[in-house]
């Protein structure tokens, strides 16, 4: 049972914390009342601080943040909680009822029980925690209809540029270009996660060390007690060298079969557990046959470009790894989307299909350079077969540079392809990212 003076000279010290260092960030929660507001995510991306960003500061009297892995806490109960709430209200008796935050809420046996008080009794209530036992699946279970699950990843391009103190918006863009162009390389090459943004290269690459390191071993191998670690590992890095390729089971399973003790089965399992853990994705082909969907081989993409640097790296995997965050990032409020890539018998390839409820909206290929004919045509005619097959007329190039629209007809097929600079198309989508639609 958690010391009662203690915890008051805890709530006291939160208080007078200084939050003038914390950059906002894109994602907007909504409270409901009845429901716990939870935020998941991947290690490191985020979440405490998103906490404290929701923070009024000139009330911050007002908000009960308790960080359960804090020693004050320990150990805990459910029950406990209710002396928590007393200390809070015996220094601030005006106040009846503080927006409760709850931390590392995994630290917490039956934690969900305390967030279901909370609720009956009217409160409002944030919840996160490490992605390791707070993951969605977990909670959908325990706090059934009770409960609205957010997603926050590492930061967009938009939040990398704020945190650097550059301007993008409107003809600012064009006034800070060189800097932004030579930004994106560094967003590419170290990645996204808040903490690596600011230091200088060095550190940058021993943080994301110590990040994939923790996430291995207490996201993946702890959780799951894997027995084959050896296996794992393998996988591991062989997702840092494939990321933005295909990947299949079958194939990973001939290349290891003879050379450790494999089955498809664990292979799949031990994938799961990557993507359960926020390490990597695996995105399907997009199809209306469910045969097709499960037997053909997925894009695997990593959830920072940053990672890659352990693996083996390279420019234009990483820009086709960044626009896949980015579609994540503006599609997470909306369940009915769908980001998948699109392939046809004669090998051609669309690097992502955006549908909505299974009808393709927008067609996206990401291709850096397109000075050369083959390639720009190879790319063009895989977009028109695309668009005709899936009737889909909103066709896209990701380039490095070149912009434009351009009205392409080869083979008797026609169709109108907007090109657009990675840096451009990753700032843009701010309009996107809203409320609109959720729940
Ligand atoms: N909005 C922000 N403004 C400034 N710095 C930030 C912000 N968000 C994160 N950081 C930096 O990144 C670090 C990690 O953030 P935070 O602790 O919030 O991540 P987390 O998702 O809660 O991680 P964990 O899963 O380990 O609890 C912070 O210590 C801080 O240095
Ligand atoms: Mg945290």
């Amino acid at each position: 049972m958690p010391d009662k003076t203690l915890v008051k000279r805890y709530i006291l010290n939160f208080h007078e914390r200084d939050f003038s260092g914390i950059v906002p960030r894109e994602l907007k929660v909504k409270t409901l009342p009845g429901r716990a507001t939870i935020i998941v995510g991947p290690r490191r991306a985020g979440k405490t601080y998103y906490l404290f960003s929701l923070i009024d500061k000139n009330t911050p009297e007002r908000y009960l943040y308790v960080d359960f892995e804090h020693p004050v806490f320990h150990p805990m109960t459910p029950g406990d909680f209710i002396d928590v709430l007393d200390a809070y209200r015996e220094l601030y008796p005006e106040i009846k009822r503080p927006v409760v935050m709850l931390d590392e809420v995994q630290a917490v046996p039956d934690w969900e029980r305390i967030v279901r008080y909370l609720l009956d009794e009217g409160y409002t209530v944030y919840v996160t925690g490490s992605s390791s036992k707070l993951l969605s699946r977990e909670v959908a279970t325990h706090l059934r209809g009770r409960s609205l699950t957010y997603t926050l990843f590492p930061l967009s391009f938009r939040e990398f540029l704020r945190f650097k103190g550059v301007e993008y918006g409107g003809r600012e863009f064009y006034r800070n270009l060189t800097r932004i162009n030579r930004l994106l390389e560094e967003y590419l090459r170290f990645g996204a996660y808040p903490e690596v943004a600011l230091p200088p290269e060095e550190i940058k690459e021993l943080i994301l060390r110590d990040y994939l390191d923790v996430l291995i071993k207490k996201d993946v191998l702890e959780r799951h007690r894997v027995k084959n670690v050896h296996l794992l590992n393998e996988l591991l890095y062989f997702s840092l060298r494939a990321y933005s390729k295909y990947v299949s089971f079958d194939s990973l399973y001939r290349l290891f079969k003879g050379r450790l003790r494999v089955t498809k089965r664990t292979i799949a399992n031990y994938f799961a557990y990557l993507e359960e853990a926020f390490a990597l994705f695996l995105v399907r082909r997009f199809g209306r046959s469910p045969k097709g969907r499960i037997v053909a081989p997925r894009k695997l993409y990593l959830i920072d470009t940053g990672l890659a640097l352990f693996g083996e790296k390279d420019l234009a995997r990483d820009a086709e790894n960044a626009v896949f965050l980015e579609l994540m990032k503006r599609y997470s409020l909306k369940p009915s989307v769908e980001i998948t890539y699109w392939k046809d018998e004669a090998g051609r390839e669309v690097d992502f299909v955006i549908s909505e409820n299974g009808k393709a909206k927008e067609l996206i290929q990401v291709s850096l350079r397109l000075d050369d004919e083959k390639t720009r045509k190879r790319e063009f005619l895989a977009l028109l077969h695309a668009s005709k097959r899936l009737d889909c007329k909103s066709l896209k190039v990701i380039t490095l540079e070149e912009e434009g629209v351009e009205d392409v007809s080869l083979y008797g097929m026609n169709g109108r392809v907007e090109l657009i600079p990675l840096a451009k198309w990753l700032l843009e989508g701010e309009r996107l990212i809203s409320n609109e639609g959720e729940v």
